[in-house]
Order: structure tokens, then sequence, then C-alpha cells
């Protein structure tokens, strides 16, 4: 049995990645670290909860004696943990550069003094910039040139990363994947805040003119983008993951819309996003020729799955709404 650590599992892509897991590898046991801030949800992870091969964590990635015991025994580390909002960095920077810059540089320096076979940084498209219509899209060699203070903070842990392997041969490997969109993501984001306000005929804001391009991987796929990078990856490298799904805001919110039987008279114009980067775009070359790796869903369908799976799972949305969804931890764990 092989003992993997996963921060950030309560959250959107982390929860996915841990029921992921669990499926594709029996022979690991699972350990998720998280601080439950605001973005951490327990019942995201309910039916996996008293799986015998999971374990729950609760604590914060800053504090070295927490990380030094929740990592002791593994063998690997798949980091997620962190801020990620890029419109709540611009209100305050202080908890992205806290969680993002100090927490990575904790868990590397205690997975070099453990000596962990494999560490697996979560990174992201945004730490390259921004493109024009026209330009190619990323490719893993660019200079980084983030424009939000999340991005700017992913970047300082993305560099750390390869500090530590280029200063201590620390076997790292940086994975930097577009948007994701799925189950379990926090109603902030664009996908899950369009089907939430829809549904409740509340208006959708859209930044500026809409025309920002993202490129949308289905949450699935990244996951298995990220087991792959860590069983294939090579030290030090660093892989784009990516949807090949280009499109602009407005498209998506027209699209979800329509899904969901919504009149486009919910869409507002409102004051752009300060700094708001226009356009990403992967290339995933080096993952599909290094990792064997491609996205295996269209946005086509996987748009529409998503959504039903929100409008299905109501309750999911109202309890994070509400609050309720912070009463969860309590109310499992508490006592113990
Ligand atoms: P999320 O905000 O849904 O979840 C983040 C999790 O980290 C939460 O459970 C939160 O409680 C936990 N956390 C925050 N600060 C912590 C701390 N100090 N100690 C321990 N736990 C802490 O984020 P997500 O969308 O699931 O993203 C996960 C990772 O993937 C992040 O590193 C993000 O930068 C990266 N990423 C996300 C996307 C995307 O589209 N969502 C794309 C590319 C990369
Ligand atoms: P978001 O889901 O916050 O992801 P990111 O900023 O990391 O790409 O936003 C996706 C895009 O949608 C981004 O261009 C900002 C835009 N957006 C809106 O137009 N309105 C909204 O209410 C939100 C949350 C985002």
């Amino acid at each position: 049995m092989k003992r993997i650590l996963i921060t950030g599992g309560a959250g959107f892509i982390g929860s996915n990645l841990i029921r992921f897991l669990l499926g594709e590898r029996p022979d690991w046991e699972l350990v998720n670290l998280d601080a439950l801030t605001y973005a951490g949800n327990l019942q995201s992870l309910a039916d996996v909860e008293a799986h015998p091969r999971y374990r729950f964590v609760k604590g914060d990635i800053c504090d070295s004696e927490v990380v030094r015991a929740a990592m002791e025994g593994c063998s690997g580390v798949f980091h997620l943990a962190a801020e990620s909002h890029v419109d709540r960095s611009i209100l305050d920077a202080a908890p992205f550069l806290r969680t993002n810059v100090l927490g990575t540089q904790v868990l590397l320096e205690m997975a070099r003094q453990i000596g962990v076979g494999r560490f697996l940084l979560v990174s992201t498209d945004e730490v390259y910039g921004s493109l024009s219509p026209d330009d190619p899209p990323f490719h893993e060699d660019l200079p980084l040139a983030p424009n939000s203070p999340y991005s700017a903070s992913k970047a300082g842990a993305d560099l750390l990363a390869k500090a530590y392997f280029a200063t201590y041969g620390l076997p790292v490997v940086i994975t930097r994947c577009s948007n994701n969109y799925g189950p379990y993501q926090f109603p902030e984001k664009l996908i899950p805040l369009i089907i939430r306000n829809a549904l409740s005929d509340r208006i959708i804001p859209v930044y500026g003119d809409g025309m920002q391009v993202r490129d949308w991987i289905y949450v699935e796929d990244h996951c298995r983008g990220l087991l792959n990078a860590f069983e294939r990856g090579k030290p030090g490298e660093v892989y784009n993951l990516g949807g090949h799904a280009e499109m602009p805001n407005i498209a998506i919110v027209r699209q979800a819309l329509a899904a969901l039987g919504k009149p486009e008279s919910l869409i507002r114009h409102v004051t752009d996003r300060p700094g708001h980067d226009r356009r990403y775009a992967m290339a995933t070359d080096r993952a599909e020729k290094e990792l064997g790796w491609r996205p295996g869903h269209r946005f086509e369908e996987a748009l529409p799955a998503t959504i039903r799976w929100y409008v299905e799972n109501a309750d999911w949305i109202e309890s994070v709404a509400s609050g309720a969804y912070q009463e969860y931890y309590h109310r499992q764990y508490g006592k113990r």
C-alpha cells in the first residue's frame, strides 16, 4: 500500500481527484490535508468519507508541524491547496501570498526533509499571462508573465517548485491546466455561478464585453492528467493540460441559459475585472507525447452533463449558498 498526500482535497478539483484516485489506484491510501477555508467543502466527499483508504486531516499547509504529521509516511504529494479565485485576490492579495507561496514552500521543504519520491504541483495556465486573439497557444517554455495577484502567487509557487528541483533535486513535476468545470465547483466561478443565478432567475454578471476567451477542461480529464503526470512525468518538467475548447465567456453564458431554458435578458454586462486577461489557450503536445494523455470529454457534451448535475444536486448548491456546508465538518468530525 502506498500512502499519498493530497492538499486541498476538500476543494473543487481536490474532491474530484480523491474520488478518481480511490477508483483508479486500489493500492493507494489517501490523506487529505485541507484547512477548510470558505472553499473547502467536506460534503463534496460525503460518499467516500468512510472509505477505508481515505483519511481527512484538518490543517493549514503554512503550519510546518501539521504538514510534517500529515506527510509522514507518504511517498508522494499532489499539492492543490490554494486560494483560487482571481476576484478575491484583487480585493485582498495577502491570503494568496500566504497560502500559495509560503504554504507551498512549507510543503516543498517538508517533502525534501522527508524524502518523498514525487511532488506534483498543480499550477495554472494563468501564470503565462494573456494572449491576443491571433497568438499561438501557450507552451511550457514561455516566460511566466502573470497579471493578477492570484496568478502572480501561483507563479511564485511554480517557480519555487522548480527551484527545489534545481537546488535540492526534489522530484517535482508541475502541471499547468486551463479552466476546469464539472461537479462540486464553488459557485463563485463562472459556470456554477451562471447555473445558480439562472435557476433562481437572478442576473448573470458578464465582465466587460464578455469576449474574454478561456480554454475549458472537464475536471475528470484534469484529474487523469494529474495522475499521468505524477506517474510518468519527468522530474523537474512542466506539462500543460488543456481541454482544446476555447470559448468566449458570453458564448458559455448563452449556451448555459439555453440549456436551462432561461432567457438571455438575465445577462448583464458589468464593469470589467481590473487587469482582466483577454485570452488563454494551451499547447498540450508535451503531455500528449510524454504522458500519453489527451482530454477525453467534449465540451458540447460535458457542459450539458455538468448543468444537469447542478440541477439534480440543487441541495449541494443550496447548502453552499446558505453556509450550511461549513457546519458539516463539526457534525461529522467535531467530536473526535
Ligand atoms: P478551490 O478553491 O475549490 O479549493 C481549494 C482548497 O484548498 C479548499 O478546499 C481550501 O479549503 C483549501 N485551502 C486553502 N488554503 C489552504 C491552506 N492554507 N491550507 C490547507 N488547505 C487550504 O480550488 P480548485 O479550483 O479546486 O483548485 C485546486 C488547485 O488547482 C489550485 O491550486 C488551483 O490554483 C489549481 N487550478 C485550478 C483551476 C480551476 O479551473 N479551478 C485551473 C488550473 C489550476
Ligand atoms: P472564473 O471562473 O473566475 O475563472 P478565471 O478568472 O480563473 O478564468 O472566470 C472565468 C471567466 O469569466 C473570466 O474571464 C471572468 C469571467 N467572469 C464573468 O464574466 N462574470 C462572473 O461573474 C465571473 C465569476 C467570471
